[in-house]
């Protein structure tokens, strides 16, 4: 089974329907990616996997959760308990050192200061900033702060990763540290990811990518089978 299935799903802001019929399958482990131009649907797709909104219509379940007939409370402990983000900006907080920064999600979740500590210095060095952790994210690189917000997003164990755009603020030797980071945080702990991308260098290292035009999936490609790379990125590029 499918660790994340969506059958016909239809998202609408106010009258305009942004995903019009989606249809999608994620097996457990895979590193999928999404890409598609500027307002086809990408992060409206992710936020309703990631349980931030919710379908109009339609079906989607994620491992054993039911999104489509989670109430409110359900949902926020579904994200909260299941789903780690990366977004494009930061979103650290400047007055709170990296360490705490990474410590957030624990908070919210009433895990002791200690334990905390433990777990967010283990989630900085497997990024590779545990000697940062008593920084300022101000006296942080651009990719130095993206990894701090891939620990934070770990930091729960989440088993689904969420990122959006993860790498569209970084330059290129940043971007694929990033995508490093992600490739082991994939094998190693075996979480699932989900990245929706700009950059078509980045799906080199996805297990599939779909692509998304006017809030419809319209191919779908397994990377390491079907095509030469170049022929791929030709194919997506159309
Ligand atoms: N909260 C909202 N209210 C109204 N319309 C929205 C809202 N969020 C997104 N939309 C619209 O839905 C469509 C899809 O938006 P979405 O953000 O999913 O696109 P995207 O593929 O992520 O684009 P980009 O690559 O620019 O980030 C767009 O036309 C957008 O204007
Ligand atoms: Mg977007």
């Amino acid at each position: 089974m499918a660790f994340i299935e969506g059958r016909d799903i239809w998202k609408y802001y106010g009258d305009y329907p942004a995903l019009r019929g989606v249809n999608i399958s994620i097996n457990e482990g895979e590193f999928y990616c999404i890409v598609g131009p500027s307002g086809s649907g990408k992060t409206t797709l992710l936020s309703l996997i990631g349980g931030i909104d919710r379908v109009s219509s339609g079906y989607l379940r994620v491992g054993p959760y039911e999104l489509h007939r989670l109430s409110e409370g359900e949902l926020d402990e579904y994200r909260n308990k299941y789903v780690g983000f990366v977004f494009q900006l930061f979103y650290l907080i400047p007055r709170m050192k990296v360490v705490e920064n990474v410590e957030l999600p624990l908070v919210a979740r009433g895990v002791s200061p200690g334990v905390r500590r433990k777990l967010a210095l283990d989630a900085l060095e497997a990024v590779g900033m545990r000697d940062k952790a008593y920084r300022r994210p101000s006296q942080l690189s651009g990719g130095e702060q993206q990894r701090v917000a891939i620990a934070r997003a770990i930091v729960t164990r989440p088993r689904l990763l969420l990122a959006d755009e993860p790498t569209g603020n970084l330059d290129s030797k940043s971007a694929e540290n990033v995508m490093e980071i992600f490739m082991r945080l994939n094998r190693e702990l075996g979480i699932t990811i989900v990245m929706v991308t700009h950059n078509l260098e980045l799906i080199r290292n996805c297990s599939r990518v779909s692509r998304i035009s006017d809030g419809r999936i319209t191919k779908t490609y397994s990377v390491p089978e079907v095509k030469s790379y170049d022929e791929l990125v030709r194919e997506l590029a159309e």
